[in-house]
C-alpha cells in the first residue's frame, strides 16, 4: 500500500524540464537515449524503442504530436484486456437524460467509501461530442481515499487534472509529476500513469478533451507574451519502475474500461525524447490581462489553454481561469456581465470565492460546480449586482478566490447520476430572484 507521507517525500524536489510544447528529451540512464536516430538497430542498454503518436503523422508540424519512448519492454508485451466495471465514468455520446437548459449547480461531491482511488473515485457529470469520433469532451469530478496501485491509460482523450483538495503524485510513463491544487497537470491520450495521494484525501475536477490536443491560445495583437507564459509548463525527467510481477493496467477505450494483468510495470520507459509528453501548470503564474479604461474584456482574455476545432475561432473546449487581478475599469460594472452564450459554461471553484456569486454554504464554494449550458440565462446574483452597483470605484484588487471554467462549443448533457445527484442544489434559480426592476422612464 503507498502511504501519502511516503508519496510526498517523493515529490520534493524532483526535477522537470521546461516550456510548453517543447522537443523534450530526458534519460534517467546516462546514454540509454540513442543519438542521431530514433530507431536504432540495437537501442541502448538493450532498450525497446516505441513511437507513441498523439496526433496523425501527417498532420501540421506546428500540431504534431509524438514522443519516442525506451524502455525495457515494449508496449506491445501485454495479454488481451477484459471488460471491467465502468463504475461512476460515462463517454460521449450522453444520452442518458434529455438536455436541460436549466441552470444547475452541485456541492462537492459526498465522501467516497474508503480505499476510494482516483480511478474509482472519478465521477462523470456530462459533455458532449463523440469520443469515437475524437469530438468534445467530459466534465468529470473525483474524489480519491488511497492512492492507485494500477495504471491507467485513457485512449479516449487528454486528461486535465485541476485538484481541489489534497495533492497528487502522477507517477507517468515519463516520470514523476507532483500537483496540488492552483495547479493543473495534463495526462496526454494513451499515455499510462498511476496516481498517488501526497494527502490523505483528493478532490478536484477532470475535464477528458477528445478532440484536438490543448495548445496554448494565440495572443493577436497581445503581442509576444502574456496570459499562460510556455516556460512555466512543466514536464518531468525520465523515472522508470523495473518491476516484475503482476501490475493490473486498466485502458479506458470508446467509453469503456478494459483490464489486463502485466507481468511488469509498463512505467518502464528509462528515456524518451518528444512533445506529447504531460505536464503541470500553476495557475498563479497566469499573467491576468484586463481593461485598464473602462468595461471588461469577454471571458476568452482568461484562456489557459484552447482545444480547437475545425472552424477556426470556436473551441472544442477552453480551459479558462479567474485568477487574482484588479479591477480598475472607470464607470463599469465590474463583476462580469450578465450573459446568454452559445458556448456553454462549466465553472468550478479552487479556493475561496468567484466575484459573481455570493460565497457560503448552498452557494458556490470549492469542490462544487456550475453549469450554464447553450444560452442559458446567467450572471451575478442578485446580492452582487446590488453591491457592484453601488460601489465606490477605486481600483480594487480581486484575490479571494480561484475559479475555472472548461467552455466548450456544444451543449453539455448530463449523466443521469448528475441529473438525479443528491448534491445537486435544488433552487439555485433563486439566486437571479429578487433582482429588482429599476426601469424609471423619464416624463
Ligand atoms: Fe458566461
Amino acid at each position: 500500500m503507498i502511504m501519502s507521507g511516503d508519496a510526498r517525500k517523493t515529490a520534493e524536489g524532483l526535477a522537470h524540464l521546461s516550456g510548453f510544447g517543447n522537443e523534450h528529451a530526458s534519460e534517467a540512464v546516462p546514454g540509454a537515449l540513442p543519438e542521431g536516430r530514433n530507431s536504432p538497430q540495437r537501442a541502448p542498454l538493450g532498450l525497446y524503442a516505441e513511437q507513441l503518436s498523439g496526433t496523425a503523422f501527417t498532420e501540421p508540424r506546428a500540431h504534431n504530436r509524438r514522443s519516442w519512448l525506451y524502455r525495457i519492454r515494449p508496449s506491445a508485451a501485454h495479454p488481451a484486456f477484459t471488460r471491467t466495471e465502468n463504475g461512476s465514468i460515462r463517454t460521449a455520446p450522453f444520452t442518458e437524460s434529455v438536455p436541460d437548459p436549466n441552470r444547475l449547480r452541485w456541492d462537492p461531491l459526498p465522501e467516497p467509501a474508503p480505499g476510494t482511488d482516483f480511478l474509482a473515485g472519478l465521477w462523470t457529470l456530462g459533455g458532449n461530442g463523440d469520443a469515437t469520433q475524437r469530438t468534445g469532451m467530459a466534465v468529470h469530478l473525483y474524489h480519491a481515499t488511497s492512492s492507485m496501485e494500477r495504471v491507467f491509460g485513457d485512449a479516449d482523450g487528454e486528461l486535465l487534472i485541476v485538484p481541489e483538495l489534497g495533492g497528487l503524485l502522477l507517477r507517468t510513463e515519463f516520470g514523476l509529476l507532483p500537483v496540488e491544487p492552483g495547479q493543473v497537470a495534463l495526462i496526454p491520450r494513451g499515455v499510462r500513469f498511476r496516481v498517488e495521494l501526497l494527502d490523505a484525501t483528493a478532490r478536484g475536477y477532470v475535464c477528458e478533451n477528445y478532440g484536438a490536443p490543448f495548445r496554448l491560445p494565440d495572443l493577436g495583437p497581445i503581442g509576444a507574451n502574456g496570459l499562460a507564459n510556455p516556460r512555466d509548463f512543466l514536464t518531468p525527467v525520465a523515472a522508470y519502475e523495473d518491476t516484475e510481477g503482476p501490475v493490473e493496467v486498466v485502458n479506458k477505450y470508446c467509453g469503456n474500461l478494459w483490464t489486463a494483468t502485466y507481468d511488469h510495470s509498463p512505467l518502464d520507459v528509462v528515456a524518451w525524447h518528444g512533445n506529447h509528453v504531460p505536464y503541470s501548470y500553476d495557475l498563479r503564474r497566469f499573467n491576468v490581462l484586463g481593461s485598464i479604461s473602462y468595461d471588461h474584456p469577454d471571458p476568452s482574455i482568461f484562456t489557459v489553454l484552447t482545444s480547437p476545432s475545425d472552424t477556426p475561432g470556436l473551441a472544442g473546449v477552453d480551459f479558462v481561469v479567474f485568477a487574482p487581478r484588479w479591477l480598475v475599469g472607470e464607470d463599469t460594472f465590474r463583476p462580469p456581465y450578465f450573459h446568454r452564450n452559445v458556448m456553454s459554461e462549466y465553472m468550478g471553484l479552487i479556493e475561496g470565492a468567484y466575484d459573481a456569486k455570493t460565497a457560503g454554504e448552498g452557494g458556490f464554494v470549492p469542490g462544487g460546480g456550475s453549469l450554464h449550458t447553450m444560452m442559458s440565462a446567467h450572471g451575478p446574483d442578485r446580492e452582487t449586482f446590488d453591491r457592484a452597483s453601488a460601489a465606490e470605484l477605486r481600483p480594487q484588487k480581486v484575490d479571494d478566490g480561484l475559479a475555472f471554467m472548461f467552455e466548450t462549443r456544444w451543449p453539455i448533457t448530463l449523466t443521469s447520476r448528475a441529473a438525479r445527484a443528491e448534491h445537486l442544489q435544488q433552487g439555485y434559480d433563486d439566486v437571479w430572484s429578487g433582482l429588482e426592476r429599476h426601469f424609471r422612464p423619464l416624463h
